[in-house]
Order: structure tokens, then C-alpha cells, then sequence
């Protein structure tokens, strides 16, 4: 068995000290992701070990700037449309998928697209992106982001799609109302999962 190093409990050398080195906000952001991850994933009979890790790591890029992400992204080849150009902090999810798998040796597909597309969701996502997802969104620190918190999680402990189409809808109704540009990845998640719901 792979030996566990002390901490964030997980077998992976480079991402504990990743994970240590994040700011202590960050560090508590990602243990709460990482036990409602786990949570919700043990509710749906999804692999709960995955979706725990896949929380806890989905944001080891957000402690960096806008223009450092956008170094990062521009140096690993990451494709940027215009919406993560004009709002950098968007790639912190493309950002932290691949160094995963560069400095960290993840190479698990379900782990990475969940950490990859947390903010904005995208067609196509599994269980295990669901729940990291709803995670990062149920936390208490995006209160102020979102109503109804309680509601969503009761929703999310039914149904993972009808609950991230709520979170979805609420922040794209948000952004409409501030004039702020939409990722084309949310809409495309949003039509997409309507069609799940349905
Ligand atoms: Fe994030
Ligand atoms: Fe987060």
C-alpha cells in the first residue's frame, strides 16, 4: 500500500506539499470540497474516494494571479477562448487539471476533467465532476454567491444534474444582470443538462 504522508492524508508526495503550501483559507476550502465531495458521491453510489480527492485538489490554482494563470495556460498549450482572456481567474481550473498531471503524476480522466472544468461546468461531465462541482459550490464561503443554499444541497442529495443546473442558472442570471460575459462552456452545460432533466 502507497504510504500516506501527514496532512491532507492522501498518497501523493508532490500534491501534499501543493496542498501545504496553499493559503490556510484555501487549505480549509479544499477539505470541506474534498468531505462534501465524498458525501455526495457516497448519496449517488459514486466512488467516493475519487470524488474526495478530485475536491480537495480542484483548487490548487486559485491562490495564483490572472496574469500568472495566464502564463501558465499560454505555456502548457491550454486553448483560451475569450471570456477566460478577459477574466484570467477562470483558468484556475484548466490551470491546476494540468498540474496534476505534470508536477503530480494524476492521471486519472475523471479526477482531471472535474478539477479542469469546476467553474464552469461543460457538456459531457461524469459523477465524479458532478460532485466536485456541487462541492466547491455548496461551501459556505459562496453564500453570498447563491440563494437558497440549504435548498441546493437538498436538491443535490436527490438529484446532481437538477442541482448544478440551479447553480448554473442562478450565476448566469447574475451575470446577465451585472453585464459580465458568460463562459460558453456554462450554456453549453446548462442546455445540455436540461436535456438530462427532462
Ligand atoms: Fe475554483
Ligand atoms: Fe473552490
Amino acid at each position: 500500500m502507497a504510504e500516506q504522508y501527514a496532512g491532507f492524508n492522501t498518497d501523493n508526495l508532490a500534491l501534499e506539499e501543493i496542498l501545504c503550501s496553499l493559503p490556510v483559507g484555501l487549505q480549509q476550502h479544499s477539505l470541506r470540497a474534498r468531505s462534501k465531495a465524498s458525501e455526495l458521491a457516497m448519496i449517488h453510489k459514486i466512488d467516493s474516494d475519487k470524488a474526495g480527492l478530485a475536491g480537495l485538489c480542484h483548487d490548487i490554482a486559485r491562490h495564483m494571479s490572472g496574469d500568472e494563470l495566464y502564463l501558465r495556460a499560454k505555456g502548457y498549450g491550454i486553448p483560451i477562448n475569450s471570456v477566460e482572456e478577459s477574466n484570467r481567474i477562470l483558468l484556475h481550473g484548466p490551470v491546476g487539471a494540468e498540474i496534476l498531471i505534470r508536477s503530480c503524476g494524476v492521471d486519472d480522466s475523471e479526477i482531471i476533467e472535474a478539477v479542469r472544468w469546476h467553474s464552469s461546468f461543460n457538456v459531457g461531465l461524469g459523477p465524479v465532476a458532478k460532485c466536485t462541482f456541487l462541492a466547491d459550490k455548496l461551501d459556505p464561503n459562496k453564500s453570498s454567491r447563491f440563494t437558497d443554499m440549504e435548498g441546493k444541497y437538498r436538491l443535490a442529495t436527490k438529484s446532481l444534474d437538477k442541482a448544478i443546473l440551479a447553480f448554473i442558472e442562478e450565476d448566469v442570471m447574475n451575470m446577465l444582470n451585472n453585464g459580465s460575459e458568460i463562459h460558453p462552456a456554462s450554456i453549453e452545460a446548462r442546455n445540455w443538462l436540461l436535456g438530462l432533466v427532462s
